[in-house]
């Protein structure tokens, strides 16, 4: 398929069956969200913030764009600047995966690290701060109702569509931004008020079931505070997840599936395993997978895998 630039290539993402780790007598799909051309359920918001400045005319041309950002916005965002003559800066907690900043600058990015004490607000706060000096437009993830409009118009048709004639009992999203779960969510239960929405949230840190905040290794989920934009009230259900859950499921996905997410991939198809067991028999979930496994190749993720030779292995297992 041909196509006129690299962001006609956003979204209308694959929706994948599971056929070996989903709970016996559940169906579960996943929405595979790498297939986005950086990767990640991010590039929706970027295009549809950028789309949406320039129309208003609060971007003007050639102005610089800045965001705080857990790394997979800044990705976008980066991407979405390259390719429309944009020059972009990222403020990012210094925690975050170390390929997320080096893709960035590999766009063409700046990226500015804020310490990992200040937290989420203390990215927010500088990025807020340097928009102001500079006279920058600050893209405002959180806040920005582009966000979860796009998701309305198209993450959630896009499985609106997928679903049709099928059963669709389940809806599963964390929160970041709270873009997905708002705009998916809002329109999956416009058309299909029978759906439950699943929100999914790590369990030390879980902010919309009315728990305090503390660290947690789900990165893109869950800042230190509630955004904005994001529309509570359509939950049914908030199910906490654990980072070990979350890091044991994502291995478990890729091992017997074949399918690379991230941290919070795994944490979403935990937090649907755990629905699936109180849920009827039979039922059908569909299932958020934001970004790819491959962000995470420096995070605890994949901490136990080595780049050796398995020649032991070969030794051991097979007396070769
Ligand atoms: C890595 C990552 N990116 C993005 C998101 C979702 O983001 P948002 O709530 O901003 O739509 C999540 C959450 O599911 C995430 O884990």
């Amino acid at each position: 398929m041909i196509y006129d630039s690299i962001l006609d290539t956003i979204g209308n993402t694959p929706v994948v069956k599971l056929n070996h780790i989903a709970p016996q007598k559940q169906t579960v799909f996943v929405k595979v969200e790498s297939f986005n051309p950086m990767a990640s359920v991010k590039d929706r918001l970027a295009i549809a913030i950028i789309d949406a400045a320039k129309k208003s005319g609060e971007l003007k041309p050639g102005q610089t764009v800045i965001e705080a950002t857990s790394g997979n916005t800044g990705i976008a965002l980066a991407m979405v600047c390259a390719a429309k003559g944009h020059p972009f800066v990222a403020t990012m907690v210094e925690t975050f995966s170390i390929e997320r900043r080096k893709i960035m600058k590999a766009l063409g990015a700046k990226v500015i690290l804020t310490p990992a004490s200040e937290r989420g607000s203390g990215m927010v706060k500088r990025a807020e701060e340097l928009a102001n000096k500079h006279g920058w437009f600050l893209s405002k993830q959180f806040e920005n109702e582009a966000n979860p409009r796009y998701h309305r118009n198209t993450t959630g048709p896009e499985i609106l569509r997928d679903f049709a004639g099928r059963d669709l009992n389940f809806f599963v999203s964390g929160w970041g931004t709270g873009g997905t779960m708002t705009g998916a969510g809002e329109i999956i239960k416009l058309a299909r008020p029978e759906t439950q929405i699943v929100v999914a949230e790590p369990e030390n840190a879980a902010l919309l079931s009315g728990k305090d905040w503390s660290p947690h290794k789900i990165q893109g989920w869950t800042p230190d505070f509630i955004p904005k934009v994001l529309n509570k009230d359509i939950a049914d259900k908030f199910v906490p997840v654990s980072d070990n859950e979350s890091i044991e499921v994502a291995k478990k996905l890729a091992r017997e599936e074949g399918i690379f997410t991230g941290i919070s991939g795994g944490a979403s198809l935990a937090a649907c395993f755990k629905a699936a067991s109180d849920a009827p028999e039979n039922s059908t979930f569909c299932v958020m997978l934001p970004d790819t496994g491959e962000r995470y190749l420096s995070s605890p993720l994949f901490e136990d895998i080595t780049d050796e030779s398995d020649e032991q292995w070969l030794s051991n297992a097979l007396g070769a």
